[in-house]
């Protein structure tokens, strides 16, 4: 199927765009009512999920409400865990709980590597299919998966948490035990992000949301390393590489096989491109709480942050994925001012 608006592939690839590409991570979500009304009518999140058809249905809500350069496959990184062995609940208004979670060798087997991905994800690659029928080209899809160490943090932890000691603990009493688990999910999530590919995925976000809690030697060891091997992996398509909190980190990350790196709100474009120079397409990076105030302030907070990054190489998104709280109508205005900024590099 030939894409009508490839924007955001060519900004990846650093290729000429005539306005840069938008698109929100959890765009797809509680910020829309439609997305709560499809949601409120299944028993939960999960069902959501595992239904193709409805997944592809709110996949495509926010092209068409919000009118984004890109839609993102509905699902969560959480599905990986489960297929290798560890089911999850979504528990309302608290997020993930996971009634196993592995500390030790012997509970490696909750980890399984050797299986096929069709036969346990296959409702993901079949979203993926439907998504791309229904949106006949309008606009991309990203496929996603969540990074090693942060779906390790789930595997082990159970649960969110503000420090993450229960999965830092192993680092430190038992790194083999960690190496271990980390390459397992590594093995998985190359499938996995293989399959999406096949199944129609146009380009691939890695979310390492809880990079920023390890040191930077840590995160080299534990964190890049992995991500390294699936960056080497996924030739295919572009690859986005978001690990958030991460500053310290963000140029060995751009030095990997990826197209993207994607910048939280803490960190600066500015100083980032010095780093790095036009090699990368940088995305980002609005903090997510400018969409609570006013329209002109967003009009205002998003055109200086689009002067700031004075680069061709920009997908446009905010530092992390939209507030559920956030007015649909504030998103538009961020969405508009973008699509009306003239690229002045
Ligand atoms: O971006 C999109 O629009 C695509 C969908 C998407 C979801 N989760 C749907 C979702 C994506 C890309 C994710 C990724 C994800 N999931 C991450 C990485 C990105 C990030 O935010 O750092 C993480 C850490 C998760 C794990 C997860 N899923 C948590 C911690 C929670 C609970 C917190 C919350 O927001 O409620 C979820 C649930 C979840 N995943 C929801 C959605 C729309 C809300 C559930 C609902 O509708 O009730």
């Amino acid at each position: 199927m030939e894409l009508k608006n490839d924007l955001i592939l060519r900004a990846a690839k650093g290729e000429s765009v005539e306005r840069y590409p938008v698109w929100l991570m959890r765009q797809a979500g509680r910020i829309l009512p439609e997305y709560r009304a499809v949601r409120n009518s299944l028993s939960g999140f999960k069902e959501l999920v595992e239904t193709p058809e409805l997944a592809a249905e709110v996949t495509i809500q926010p092209v068409d409400l919000l009118d984004v350069d890109a839609a993102i496959i509905f699902s969560d990184i959480l599905v990986v865990p489960e297929a290798m062995g560890l089911t999850y609940e979504m528990v309302e208004k608290k997020g993930p709980w996971f009634p196993k979670t592995i500390s030790s060798a012997e509970e490696l087997k909750f980890a399984e590597v050797d299986f096929d991905i069709e036969d346990r994800l296959g409702y993901v690659t079949e979203a993926i299919r439907i998504t791309n029928k229904e949106l006949s080209g309008r606009v991309p899809l990203i496929g996603f998966a969540g990074a090693p160490w942060t779906i390790f943090c789930y595997m082990t932890e159970g649960q969110g948490s503000k420090t993450f000691s229960v999965a830092r603990k192993i680092l430190y009493t038992d790194p083999a035990l960690a190496h271990e688990l980390l390459d397992r999910i590594t093995n998985v999530t190359i499938a996995y992000l293989k399959a999406q590919i096949k199944a129609g995925a146009h380009m691939l976000q890695i979310f390492d949301s809880w990079a920023g809690i390890l040191g930077k030697e840590q995160y080299s060891e534990f964190g890049i390393r992995y991500i390294e091997k699936i960056a080497n992996a996924i030739t295919e398509v572009p690859l986005t590489i978001f690990s958030k909190g991460a500053f310290y980190s963000i140029a060995d990350l751009a030095k990997l096989n990826c197209n993207t790196i994607g910048l939280d709100w803490q960190m600066d474009p500015v100083s980032f491109r010095n780093e790095i120079g036009e090699s990368r397409t940088i995305q980002g990076n609005l903090d997510p709480a400018v969409l609570y105030g006013s329209h002109e302030s967003v009009e205002d907070l998003t055109n200086k942050m689009l002067d700031t990054f004075k680069s061709r190489r920009h997908i446009v998104n905010l530092g992390h994925g939209v507030y559920p709280d956030i007015d649909p109508e504030k998103v538009r205005t961020f969405i508009k001012t973008v699509k009306s900024y003239e690229i002045n590099c």
